[in-house]
């Protein structure tokens, strides 16, 4: 069968393409830690508010050092807010939503995730710079979305 150099031409192209846009994917989930996040767990959103860890959110410091930041979004905010976290040290937000899904993105960290009503989302992250970030939701929830914004205090 004769291919026309054109077409060999576009047909590499493609191909060598395809090959790099999975390898940033794969390369971005290696070193960026980039993953899908946390495990299956549920919490009933009607309860949210005598829920023992969601019903009053605070920051707690394990034993290790670590700390564990339970977070509640709802329309339209964040709470606890502001969150404070130490520097260097690592942090698991457990996130989950009182009404409708809501996004939980730290501005300028790869700390971004869905908080789904009726599940937990977990993920750790340790931030190497102390500073102020925006947390914002990415998720559209309602006429108030873009003014959902928290605040996470890196100390
Ligand atoms: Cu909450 Cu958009």
């Amino acid at each position: 069968m004769q291919v026309e150099r054109y077409e060999r031409i576009w047909m590499w192209t493609a191909g060598v393409l395809i090959v790099l846009f999975l390898g940033a994917i794969f390369l971005t989930a290696a070193t960026q830690a980039v993953q899908p996040p946390s495990h299956i767990e549920t919490v009933d959103p009607t309860t949210i508010a005598t829920h023992p860890e969601f019903g009053n959110p605070v920051a707690t410091t394990r034993l290790d050092g670590s700390v564990v930041v339970p977070v509640v979004a709802g329309m339209f905010a964040f709470t606890p807010d502001p969150i404070e976290v130490p520097a260097n040290v690592p942090v698991t937000f457990r996130l989950t939503s009182m009404d409708v899904i809501h996004g939980f993105e730290v501005v300028g960290t790869n700390a971004n995730a869905m908080a789904i009503p009726g599940y937990v989302s977990q993920f750790t992250v340790t931030f190497a710079r102390p500073g102020e970030y925006p947390i914002a939701c990415n998720e559209y929830c309602g006429l108030m979305h873009h003014a959902m914004v928290g605040k996470l205090i890196v100390k």
